[in-house]
């Protein structure tokens, strides 16, 4: 059998690397990067091999030529990474490392195609067009050839849009351990696979994902996908997002245009958990828009469109002040353009633990006294807000 130095030669030499992620450290090795991505770029005029080191905050890049990288990407395997993921042209590789430092090479058909090359190449996609994603193709997204079905052009769109969101979250999870997610309210759970597909297959990091919803019909359907996709640790619950149980730490919560006030009870069981990431982007909010009387501004609510719109961002604005005072870092984004969708909103929030709240509490509670409003969120948190809120 051919040592992995010789597999790698004749892999660098005859077949030349697409995309590979080296993951999950060897027990003897001292932990220095967490993770090494390597791509082809083509700097002034030569093609080279970009190795991306990841730290736990920061991230550093070599180009190497080819026979710089059959050395380092050897030694990589040899005596640092007991997983490495390689894609050619023409096969998949998956190479493991067992706790005695054997490596064995299994590989599969490619699934990978060369795309034009530049080390300035304008932004590109986190998925792109002509690579063949087997989840898309399943989803209905993408013909199996890898192109996007044109009336399915928005939805590919926003998949990406919103795995570079989930790209930012990269440095606030723990990759030495299995990262665990939730995803409240999945229904067909395109956004679900997209971000196993993104985390497990492209970053290579270990995540155990759990996609709930009220739907039996749709958690019958995502859970025979994942089956069919061999997504091992993707899987799909029925319930209710209020009163699900998890036993044991939750990393990230997902929730993604879970109807009204089910977003708060989402954002309720993350910060029980103290989950470190947290997305949101609400949908149809009407609780507080029974709730709002408020005199001073009659003369434009009395348009229902524009009431409509105002409730909806107090509730979001009120959501993001709420994870604010819980000790978390937030951030309220564009999620899409709204001419593809309304729902355009996405709270991303951060566990930083911060303990100097008083400033966001005191505008908090005069914000409130001014509207006249109690929104939904406190009766989610219940108790934990309220002695944040009291201090
Ligand atoms: C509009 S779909 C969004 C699906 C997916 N997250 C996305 O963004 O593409 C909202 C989903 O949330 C589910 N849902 C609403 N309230 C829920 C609750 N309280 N518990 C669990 N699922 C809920 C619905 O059944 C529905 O499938």
């Amino acid at each position: 059998m051919e040592s992995i130095t010789q597999s790698i030669q004749n892999i660098v030499d005859e077949e030349a690397i697409i995309h590979s992620v080296l993951s999950g450290i060897q027990k003897n090795a001292q932990k220095t990067f967490n993770k090494v991505t390597i791509k082809k770029v083509i700097i002034q005029n030569e093609e080279k091999y970009q190795f991306e080191y990841f730290y736990d905050k920061n991230v550093e890049h070599k180009n190497l030529n080819n026979d710089e990288t059959k050395e380092e990407l050897s030694k990589l395997i040899e005596t640092y990474f007991k997983q490495a993921i390689i894609h050619t042209s023409s096969w998949d590789y998956h190479i493991l490392v067992n706790k005695k430092g054997e490596a064995k090479i299994n590989k599969k058909q490619a699934t990978r195609k060369f795309e034009e090359i530049s080390h300035n190449r304008k932004k590109k996609y986190i998925i792109n067009e002509g690579e063949k994603s087997a989840f898309l193709i399943e989803l209905g997204i993408m013909t199996k050839e890898g192109k996007v079905i044109k009336a399915k052009y928005d939805k590919f769109k926003q998949i990406n849009r919103y795995l570079e969101l989930v790209s930012d979250c990269i440095p606030y999870l723990d990759k030495n351990k299995t990262i665990r997610i939730i995803d409240f309210g999945c229904g067909k759970a395109y956004l679900t696979f997209a971000l196993y597909d993104y985390l497990v297959l492209k970053m290579g990091y270990n995540v155990e994902i759990v996609g709930l919803d009220l739907k039996e019909n749709v958690i019958k359907f995502c859970s025979n996908l994942a089956k069919k996709l061999n997504y091992d640790d993707l899987r799909f619950e029925q319930g209710d997002i209020k009163g699900f149980k998890q036993y044991g730490e939750v990393d990230m919560v997902i929730s993604l245009h879970a109807c009204n006030t089910a977003t708060d009870e989402a954002l309720a069981q993350a910060v029980k958990w103290d989950a470190k990431v947290i997305l949101a982007v609400p949908c149809c909010q009407h609780e507080l828009l029974k709730k709002i009387k408020n005199e001073k501004m009659a003369p434009i609510m009395k348009y229902g469109i524009i009431k409509e719109k105002v409730a909806s961002l107090l509730t979001d604005g009120l959501r993001a002040n709420v994870l604010e005072i819980m000790g978390y870092r937030t951030q309220v984004l564009e999620f899409i353009d709204m001419e593809h969708t309304p729902k355009n909103i996405m709270i991303r929030a951060f566990f930083e633990d911060t303990k100097n709240i008083s400033k966001v509490v005191n505008e908090y509670k005069e914000f409130k006294t001014q509207w006249q409003i109690s929104p939904y969120i406190e009766q989610a948190f219940g108790e934990k807000l309220i002695n944040r809120l009291e201090k």
